[in-house]
């Protein structure tokens, strides 16, 4: 019998996805909380849980407060938090939607959210280690929200999630997710995202070396505002509104981003 040697093939976004995986393993294992709110004074298992997510609740009032400016009620019946982490944002979502799951790539994250879950059977979490987002039927969700979550995936693989984000959301349903768009600085604008972002992930592993205490393990990617425009456009769907925050992500831009499906039925048309 010949023997033959099978070679998979792996492409270059399953390597990435594994990289992004073992990197938020790791930190589910050694300091959930932290990696989600890297707040000063907080590293190495120093979060108090009820402020931990009392965090969540104002950051979600927060945006709700910023959706209302553009006409979007933050409540309903089924949402999607995308990235959920430890469940900071699921939990309090769960205060404005009767059912919320959570999906995340580190079952780790997701271990630690299901012990914290305090809205009972509200609430789902579930772990998701594929670059689509397959386990979820089309039209599932009235809400699909992200934060604080695209930025930690590599670009080709966060339009990926994002376009899938338009397949799962229901016909009269609501994309909210925050990404960031540029570095603040003026001067790196002239400068293409392709060579920009190696660059700036290179340099901060390097000063991770330096100063590891500043510099925390994991990689933070932008994304410029028409590149994730276009990319809603072709995932189906039509951006409403964005958001531009301060302070949600060090020295780059952050954008929050209200789209719905081309497809949007007007209200009470029905499904
Ligand atoms: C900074 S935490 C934010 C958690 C949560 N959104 C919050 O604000 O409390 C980023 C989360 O994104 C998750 N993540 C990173 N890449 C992901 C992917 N490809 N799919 C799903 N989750 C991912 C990480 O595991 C981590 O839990």
């Amino acid at each position: 019998m010949t023997q033959r040697t099978i070679i998979a093939a792996v492409s270059p976004e399953d390597k990435e996805l594994a990289k992004v995986r073992a990197e938020w393993e790791l930190l589910g294992r050694a300091d959930p909380l932290w990696a989600v709110v890297s707040a000063p004074g907080h590293r190495g298992n120093r979060w108090n849980v009820q402020e931990f997510f009392a965090t969540g609740v104002e950051r979600i009032g927060k945006i709700a407060a910023r959706l209302e400016e553009q006409d979007f009620a933050f409540r309903g019946d089924t949402a999607l938090d995308f990235g959920c982490g430890v469940g900071r944002l699921t939990q309090a979502l769960a205060d404005r939607y009767s059912s919320v799951v959570g999906v995340d790539i580190s079952s780790a994250m997701v271990h630690w959210a299901d012990i914290h879950n305090a809205k009972g059977s509200r609430v789902t979490y579930v772990v998701n280690t594929r670059p689509d987002l397959s386990q979820f039927p089309s039209g599932s969700f009235a809400l699909v929200f992200s934060d604080i979550a695209l930025q930690h995936v590599p670009p080709r693989l966060a339009l990926g999630y994002i376009r899938e984000f338009f397949r799962i959301v229901r016909s009269d349903g609501r994309v909210v997710f925050q990404l960031p768009s540029r570095p603040s600085s003026r001067l790196t604008g002239w400068i293409p995202q392709r060579v920009l972002d190696p660059l700036f992930n290179g340099l901060r592993r390097l000063l991770r070396w330096v100063r590891p205490q500043d510099y925390p393990p994991w990689e933070t990617h932008w994304m410029s505002k028409r590149r994730v425009q276009a990319t809603i456009a072709a995932g189906g769907g039509k951006l409403l509104a964005t958001i531009q925050e301060e302070g949600i992500t060090g020295s780059l831009e952050s954008q929050l981003y209200l789209a719905c499906r081309v497809s949007e039925r007007p209200p009470g048309a029905g499904e």
